[in-house]
């Protein structure tokens, strides 16, 4: 317990560091996990998005799945992508940029990509090799969730990129964003943001996640990244997995709160949509516990936007032929596509270093 407290101390002090008692009570009140049906429905556009494998088209922000956005925003730079990153070794696609509406740098991950959907999700309900976090003693979760965030391409590229946004915009809320295995990574990048760099106006939001670690670290995030949504809808199968224990309270896999179960009463022409916010446990009985978790179509559609790849049968990238954004890539075949905040620079990184920094040229 003791690193434990540790971690909650220096995460206090962190907070501590730059604004005093009244800003603490202040952010207290900010972060309560308000549900907006609006901005749900913004946001899950970017988690969609985030799936194409066009990288040119959505590094371009022109891809077919960019449209609402740019619409619901009423002028073209509405968003603006600042750095795209695919880890081409583990499959692994991510963004970053800034939004005009919700005023804030998005970081979105893409889900899974592996040949079936289907095998990824029976693999859910076996293989569960688990791993400790760090710092956090008796926290256990999933290695191959924690890896793909912690131990890839991915999070020196968006962490550099945080830091560019942030050089130029100043210190804006940070949403964190993803469907599926990218609801997973999305929790542990809102983490990693609040802990490693010290981020106070972190918001996380899901759509069909897995659970991801044991009720210790559920806990533990909880207080951590208290502004998190955890979406899930109807009988969505992936939030169910890895499976919950009820007799096993201790040793099971335990979600994060607050849930917001999206789901439809009625028959026939009288259906009706409810949007449930669930209770502060993280595992409302009334909520998706409340339904057996049978259906992959549900896991494919939130607010009626179409999430998963356009490209299923593989970890497939296409480039345009145009140079209007060339692709380098590093020896391990990763790439990475930089931009510098607003202004239109494109650079390309070759290699990343060890602190992750894109090496430009221009
Ligand atoms: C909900 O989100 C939308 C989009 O960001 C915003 O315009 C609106 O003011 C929000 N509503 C509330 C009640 O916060
Ligand atoms: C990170 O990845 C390397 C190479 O794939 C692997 O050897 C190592 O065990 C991984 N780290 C953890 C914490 O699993
Ligand atoms: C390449 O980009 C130029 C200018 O951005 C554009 O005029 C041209 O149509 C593009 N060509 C293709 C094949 O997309």
């Amino acid at each position: 317990m003791k690193k434990t407290w540790w971690l909650i101390l220096v995460t206090f002090l962190c907070l501590l560091s730059s604004s005093n008692g009244r800003d603490l009570k202040a952010r207290d009140k900010v972060n309560l996990p308000k549900y907006n049906h609006t901005l749900a429905t913004i946001l899950v556009q970017y988690a969609s998005a985030v799936y194409l494998s066009d990288l040119t088209a959505l590094f371009t922000w022109t891809c077919s799945r960019c449209d609402g956005l740019t619409e619901i925003l009423k002028w073209k730079q509405g968003f603006e992508i600042i750095e795209l990153v695919v880890d081409v070794e583990h499959c692994l696609q991510a963004f970053v940029g800034v939004a005009d509406d919700p005023h804030a740098i998005i970081i979105a991950f893409r889900g899974t990509n592996e040949h079936s959907l289907q095998n990824w999700i029976e693999d859910l309900y076996w293989k569960q090799h688990e791993i400790n976090y760090p710092g956090m003693d008796d926290a256990m979760v999933h290695r191959g969730f924690y890896n793909a965030y912690h131990n890839t391409t991915i999070r020196p590229a968006i962490l550099d990129a945080v830091d560019r946004a942030k050089k130029f915009y100043g210190n804006i809320q940070i949403i964190v964003l993803g469907h599926s295995m990218g609801g997973a990574m999305a929790a542990f990048c809102g983490l990693d943001l609040t802990v490693n760099r010290c981020e106070k106006n972190v918001q996380v939001m899901t759509f069909g996640q897995p659970r991801i670690g044991n009720a210790v670290f559920a806990s533990l995030y909880s207080t951590l990244v208290p502004n998190t949504l955890r979406v899930t809808h109807d009988h969505d199968i992936v939030p169910h997995l890895p499976p919950y224990y009820y007799y096993l309270p201790s040793k099971t896999y335990h979600h994060f709160p607050r849930e917001v179960w999206l789901y439809n009463v009625g028959l026939g022409s009288l259906v009706y949509r409810v949007e449930k916010v669930c209770d502060g446990s993280g595992e409302d009985p009334t909520c998706s516990r409340s339904v057996s978790g049978n259906s992959i179509s549900d896991h494919l559609v939130y607010y009626g936007v179409e999430m998963g790849s356009d490209a299923p049968d593989s970890c497939r990238i296409v480039m345009g032929s145009n140079d209007s954004s060339p692709s380098v890539q590093d020896s391990r075949g990763n790439i990475v596509l930089t931009r510098e905040p607003a202004k239109f620079v494109l650079k390309l990184s070759r290699e990343l270093d060890n602190q992750g920094k894109a090496i430009s040229v221009s």
